[in-house]
């Protein structure tokens, strides 16, 4: 029988392409998704995809009877992968307490209602947000929490905080690993599944695919003043589909019992740095489209520069970042043409 495993937050970005590549590598996959940042449409691309439609309960986390039930229901199931939280730094600012329910009540539901079952795994979102601006680069899973910048940040800080307390409190064998992602970008390289922002995207990638294709007159780049090279920001920037390879791996690494202690902690990035300008030129290059950018004020709460140093995931997890910048921003373009109908 195939190894069942939760899938919170599945129907969205970076779990979708999760959920694809977790049934590829064979597991049963059940999603829970409130649909509150996605669509249940996602659900055929997956199904397009991987020939699977995979298990889907609707309903929203943060309603404790409910994820009750879910376990009783699913009593098989040994590992979830936690995805689900809002993820907005903006919104997070101008609503805090939403953000601290959201993302807070429904780790800490999902840690009280896994008890009792089969289930000991747990694989944790968390950000390279955690890390602020590091005093040194590449930033190592060694390198201190800094205080948050936002209360999005915030809450990837305290649920590490909760879960390594948690763990540190039961006698059951529970294990989780928290992945701390860099910048996840592109989309499946079938563009039937991609990032779905909601109304005007913050995220860079987003806004120069919106931008290339005549949504927005203008891509503004955040400051060209920063102590880089080119002066503009620096990002790790992660195809979605590695990044997606690295939570199977994760995985099975706790399946196994090859974990070397019950909470773990692992960058996921490339290991190299690139510039918003870097982005832009490459993208140029690779699709052929001229993007129409100008320089503009930097972003408040936006760090200079930041990248991984991805050797512990390299190493402990077996896996490696390897798809390039270039077919990663195809992937994007792709994707963006797709949903808007244009097929060339
Ligand atoms: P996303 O918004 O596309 O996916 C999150 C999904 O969770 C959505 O489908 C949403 O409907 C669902 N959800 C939110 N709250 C819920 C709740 N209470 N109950 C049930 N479903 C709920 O975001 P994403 O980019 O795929 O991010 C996934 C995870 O990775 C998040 O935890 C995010 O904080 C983390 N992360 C994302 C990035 C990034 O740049 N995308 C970087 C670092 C970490
Ligand atoms: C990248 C670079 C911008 C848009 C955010 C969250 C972080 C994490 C990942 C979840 C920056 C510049 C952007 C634009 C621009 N998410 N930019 N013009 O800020 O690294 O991180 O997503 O955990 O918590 O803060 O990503 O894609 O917003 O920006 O010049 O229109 O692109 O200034 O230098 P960021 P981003």
């Amino acid at each position: 029988m195939k190894t069942q495993v939760l899938v919170t937050g599945g129907t969205g970005y970076i779990g979708s392409h999760t959920a694809v590549e977790l049934i590829e590598e064979g597991f049963d996959v059940v999603i829970i998704d409130n649909l509150s940042n996605s669509q249940e449409s996602v659900l055929d691309g997956i199904e397009k995809i991987t020939g699977v439609r995979p298990a889907f309960e609707k309903f929203d986390l943060c309603e404790r009877e409910k994820v009750k039930a879910f376990f009783q229901r699913y009593p098989r199931i040994e590992a979830i992968i936690h995805f689900a939280a809002l993820k907005a730094v903006g919104e997070s600012v101008k609503k805090p307490l939403e953000y601290y329910r959201n993302n807070l009540v429904s780790l800490i539901n999902l840690l009280e209602c896994m008890k009792g079952n089969v289930l000991k795994n747990f694989i944790f979102s968390s950000s390279c947000t955690v890390y602020g601006q590091p005093d040194v680069l590449p930033v190592t899973e060694k390198a201190p929490v800094k205080k948050a910048l936002s209360p999005y940040g915030n809450t990837k800080q305290i649920a590490e905080e909760i879960i390594q307390d948690y763990l540190a409190s039961c006698a059951d064998d529970l294990r989780c690993i928290s992945l701390r992602y860099f910048n996840p970008i592109g989309a499946h390289p079938s563009a039937l599944i991609g990032e779905l922002p909601t109304g005007v995207p913050q995220n860079l990638v987003p806004f120069v695919t919106q931008t290339a294709i005549g949504i927005h007159p203008e891509l503004k780049v955040f400051g060209n003043d920063y102590n880089t090279p080119d002066g503009t920001c620096i990002r790790d920037y992660i195809y979605v589909m590695d990044l997606a390879k690295a939570h199977v791996a994760a995985l099975k690494r706790l399946l196994e019992n090859k974990h070397k202690s019950p909470f773990e902690v692992f960058n996921l990035g490339t290991g190299k740095g690139l510039s918003v300008l870097e982005i832009i030129t490459t993208f140029e290059k690779v699709t052929g489209v001229k993007l129409n950018y100008r320089f503009a004020p930097r972003r408040e709460g936006d760090i200079e520069k930041i990248w991984a140093d991805p050797s512990l995931a390299n190493r402990e997890l077996g896996w490696k970042a390897e798809t390039s910048l270039e077919d990663t921003l195809l992937s994007a373009w792709k994707w963006e043409k797709y949903i808007r109908g244009k097929n060339n």
